[in-house]
């Protein structure tokens, strides 16, 4: 009986020595070791073996079985390593090469000008609220001191959807809806996209605005020199120059264009400038009364101030861009420079 424990045991450990891979050992370890495996039926099997025999035989068994099972753990640990090493040895790793090349995205040029300036106005105190791209004629005229057929309409040449409703050419309705919504004190910034029937090198259908006022108790012209200028030194620089000059906008009284200093030649002269030495950068004044009084305001108590600039021009001045149409062409050459 035992005879033939010993031949599978001398068996075994002949396959073990010329097993010659891991995949034979793992082979041999599935023959002997496994759910049908050599020794899992002999174990089964014990029960046939005659009852005065059996405990030398079950430990004989147990013995040949531990044995052979320590012996294919030896070689299959070994053979493991010495596959590790021979991979080691033949594939190195060139760390050196290059990775290969995943092209990331960024934001457009326009969208970083917005979220730099919306941080210096936020820095401030200011809040951002948003208004609908279709506007009532109320909202985008009316309430803002421009009557039907007032000749101040034709500075805003617009898209109508029918006779009440606009793509909204500016961002100064936004104004009013705040007012109707929340009472003063106001800090607010209002950006947003506005459409216009225009398009040249320098205007765009659709472009982007950002509004901004302020209202309350005793706002004057000083405080609006004062916010314009820590917004436009931050955009163009600490040595930029600013001025004001008197200009026409139904819902300011009195009402300025803002310039600043030629950011190409410094104020020197150059094309860009025509050759003055300033660029004009937005549109501002302390709001009408007349606005306060539409909106449900106390113009005898309220003043404040409000100003509107384009996003893509700031932000072909503040990088030298010459097309306002290379913004919505989406070349790769132009946008990889920002
Ligand atoms: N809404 C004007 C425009 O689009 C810009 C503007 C000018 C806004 C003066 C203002 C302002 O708030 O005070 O042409």
């Amino acid at each position: 009986m035992t005879r033939e424990l010993y031949s599978i045991k001398n068996h075994a450990e002949d396959e073990v020595k010329k097993a010659g891979s891991l995949q034979a050992i793992q082979h041999l370890k599935v023959k002997y070791l496994g759910k049908k495996g050599v020794f899992t039926e002999k174990i089964k099997s014990l029960k046939s073996i005659p009852q005065e025999e059996r405990p030398e035989y079950g430990r004989i068994l147990n013995e040949i079985k531990n044995h052979i099972e320590a012996l294919l753990k030896t070689e299959e640990s070994q053979y493991k390593s010495s596959e590790m090493e021979r991979v080691l040895q033949t594939q190195s790793i060139d760390v050196t090469i290059p990775g290969s090349y995943v092209p990331i995205g960024h934001l457009h040029p326009t969208t970083k000008v917005l979220n730099e300036i919306i941080d210096i106005f936020t820095s401030l105190g200011f809040q951002v609220e948003e208004g609908a791209e279709i506007e009532s004629d109320y909202y985008n005229f009316e309430a803002l001191n421009m009557p039907k057929d007032h000749p101040a309409r034709d500075m805003q040449d617009t898209f109508y959807i029918n006779d009440d409703l606009v793509l909204r050419t500016h961002t100064s309705p936004v104004q009013i809806h705040v007012m109707e919504k929340y009472t003063p004190p106001l800090r607010v910034v209002a950006p947003g996209k506005v459409y216009r029937c225009d398009a040249d090198v320098s205007h765009i259908p659709m472009f982007q605005q950002l509004e901004g006022f302020m209202v309350d108790d005793h706002i004057s012209m000083s405080d609006l020199k004062g916010v314009l200028e820590v917004f436009l030194h931050n955009v163009f620089g600490p040595m930029t120059s600013i001025r004001f000059r008197p200009s026409f906008f139904p819902f300011t009284e009195p009402s300025a264009e803002v310039d600043i200093s030629c950011v190409i030649c410094k104020g020197s002269g150059c094309n860009v400038c025509k050759n003055t030495g300033w660029v004009e950068i937005l549109g501002a004044g302390m709001i009408n009364p007349r606005v306060f009084e539409l909106a449900g305001y106390d113009p005898d108590r309220y003043t404040g101030f409000a100003f509107g600039l384009g996003i893509e021009r700031i932000t072909m001045l503040k990088y030298g861009i010459n097309d306002i149409r290379l913004f919505l062409e989406n070349d790769k050459r132009f946008l990889e420079q920002f």
